[in-house]
């Protein structure tokens, strides 16, 4: 009988098989999955042995990540689940029907200038739904939690670098909404001896998987609340006709605003290195960051030398609302307790990695799904999931 299985659902059957038998495989429930740091963070646990469901909504992600995750699983590994977090109906019987070990919460929304325009917008993604996955997480009696919070959540301060004991004044409504949500979880802890957390700081994220399966392709309609990566892609692939500076008159070494850019494959090594680490009845927070500060105009020259492409930039005086001049960490104590260094430490390897995928995918993650060989729209290719 053996002989006619096919070999798929031979796969698939030994690895539950030797999951049950061996030692117990953890299931980590990702949330916004479909995202680009969620992806990324999928497709690292898939490479450990964990077991991952995929959670999104599909508002922001790309089904072309999902179906990236799905490729490279063993069989019985990945899920996808299209739910929306403030559906609670929907979320509680995801948690009924899923048996999870840990829950790391990437779905939220994370442009400063949306969050100016719709702020109550925010609070609903990035506070409320908090409350309600932690919630579902209460029921159903999961105890473990990595939440993906922000440098934004520090604000504008003079004394640099930040420490994660620097105090919290977000500027904008972003950075209040994710610290907030900060506070929740420290709340919920409080209230459940059982319960470990993580909160991770992270500081600008970019880069992508450095063997080019994922990249960061966020929708065309948020492009221009974008980050810089994606105003110098746009630029270089000629989908708009420069790369905008907006702030030059910041109090840094040239004007223009200084950051601390995390590539995401040491990001999510972080969240690994964390997870590993939980303590019952303890929220640990680190910063997660290479420690060095880099102007946008540093940035942008490291992007044209990685790229060998010319763009035209412009400098506009006025700062994007909600921006502000400088902001990078200390890593220390992320460093000491997790072990936890950051590898890429030139800017222009992480750049690197970023120009390959988007030099293979000149369309995004149009071309590994269906649209490429127009069999379907990318509109189809989202409600068939
Ligand atoms: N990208 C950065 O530089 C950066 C920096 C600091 C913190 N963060 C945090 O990291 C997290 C991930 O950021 P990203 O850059 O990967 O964003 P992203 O937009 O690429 O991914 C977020 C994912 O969440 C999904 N999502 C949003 N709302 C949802 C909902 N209600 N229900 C289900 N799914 C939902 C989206 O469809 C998307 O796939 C965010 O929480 C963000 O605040 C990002």
């Amino acid at each position: 009988m053996c002989k006619n299985l096919d070999s798929t659902l031979l796969q698939t059957l030994t690895s539950t098989i030797s999951d049950v038998v061996a030692e117990h495989v953890l299931h980590v429930l990702v949330t916004g999955g479909a995202g680009y740091i969620g992806s990324h963070a999928a497709l690292l646990l898939l490479e450990n042995g964990y077991r991952v469901t995929a959670l999104d909504n599909l508002s922001r992600g790309n089904v072309g990540a999902i179906h990236v995750l799905q490729q490279n699983a063993i069989p019985g590994r990945f899920n996808f689940i299209k739910t929306d977090l403030s559906d609670l109906e929907d979320l509680h019987s995801v948690f009924s029907k899923n048996t999870f070990d840990v829950v790391m919460h990437f779905a939220g929304f994370a442009y400063v200038g949306e969050s100016m325009e719709e702020p109550l917008m925010y609070f609903q993604q990035n506070t409320g739904n908090v409350v309600n996955l932690l919630d579902a997480m209460r029921v159903h009696n999961v105890n473990k939690f990595i939440y993906s919070s922000t440098c934004a959540t520090y604000g504008d301060h003079d004394e640099m670098p930040i420490t994660e004991e620097t105090v919290q004044v977000p500027v904008n409504p972003y950075g209040r909404s994710k610290k907030l949500a900060e506070e929740i979880i420290k709340d919920y802890s409080d209230s459940n001896p059982q319960f470990s957390a993580a909160i991770l700081r992270y500081f600008n994220v970019i880069g992508s998987d450095p063997q080019g399966r994922l990249g960061e392709s966020p929708l065309p309609q948020y492009r221009k609340f974008g980050r810089i990566t994606g105003a110098c892609i746009d630029a270089t692939l000629g989908r708009c006709d420069s790369i905008k500076i907006f702030g030059s008159n910041f109090p840094t070494h040239d004007g223009t605003c200084v950051r601390d850019y995390v590539h995401v494959s040491d990001l999510v090594d972080a969240h690994l290195a964390a997870l590993k680490q939980l303590r019952p009845g303890a929220v640990q927070i680190f910063n997660v960051g290479t420690g060095k500060g880099v102007s946008v105009r540093e940035f942008i020259a490291a992007w044209i030398k990685v790229t060998g492409k010319q763009v035209k930039v412009e400098v506009h005086k006025e700062k994007r609302p909600g921006d502000y001049s400088e902001v990078y960490c200390n890593p220390s104590k992320i460093e000491e307790e997790l072990k936890w260094k950051a590898k890429f430490t030139n800017l222009e390897d992480s750049l690197a990695t970023a120009w390959n995928w988007h030099k293979a995918h000149p369309n995004g993650y149009a071309v590994t799904d269906e649209i490429s060989n127009g069999k379907q729209n990318y509109d189809e290719a989202r409600q068939n999931l």
